[in-house]
């Protein structure tokens, strides 16, 4: 990939992540949220680092997810503010689907909110459809969830 590679959560890229955590979501996952994502089972993750000069080696983006049996459940993707905009979040979220599938997915699942317009876009344009509401899923707002779902293929 240009300007970025992928690798594993490893416990040295907590800080990193979560300063993007805190620039990204007014109610970020803490420490122990992220330490636990190292450990379970169906815990899966991707962290995009930059190979870039002055940046290389620098945490720019994330995404969590839990794989169940057949079923990928997406929990969280940020970039840092700086390299939004640049398409990372696609080519990072076709990378997870591309594994998932290959572990043996069919079908992917998220919640968003509704008022997160930028992660609702990137969800439809990388096929996801919504296919429910949950009301007062959030538990901080009392904001309804949209569930968004797609269907895998081998192509993703
Ligand atoms: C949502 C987020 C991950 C997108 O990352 P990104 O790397 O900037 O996204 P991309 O550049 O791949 O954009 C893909 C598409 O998403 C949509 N999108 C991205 N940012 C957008 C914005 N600010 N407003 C509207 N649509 C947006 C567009 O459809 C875009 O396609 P386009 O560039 O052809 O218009 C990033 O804004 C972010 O980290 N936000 C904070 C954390 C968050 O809300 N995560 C999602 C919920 S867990």
């Amino acid at each position: 990939m240009n300007g970025w590679q992928l690798d594993h959560f490893k416990r040295a890229d907590l800080e990193p992540i979560l300063a993007i955590e805190k620039s990204s979501f007014k109610w970020p996952w803490g420490r122990l949220s992220f330490e636990g994502e190292l450990h379970g089972n169906s815990c899966c993750n991707f962290v995009v680092k930059s190979t870039e000069g002055q940046t290389a080696g620098q945490v720019i983006a994330y995404a969590f997810w839990r794989l169940t049996v057949d079923e990928m459940h997406i929990l969280k993707v940020a970039v840092t503010p700086a390299r939004r905009g640049q398409g990372i979040a696609t080519r990072l979220l076709k990378r997870c689907l591309a594994w998932s599938v290959e572990q043996g997915a069919v079908s992917a699942h998220l919640e968003v909110r509704p008022s997160n317009v930028a992660a609702v876009e990137l969800y439809r344009k990388l096929g996801f459809e919504v296919v429910g509401r949950r009301p007062s899923y959030y538990t901080d707002t009392r904001e309804d969830a949209l569930l968004m779902m797609k269907i895998l293929k081998e192509d993703v």
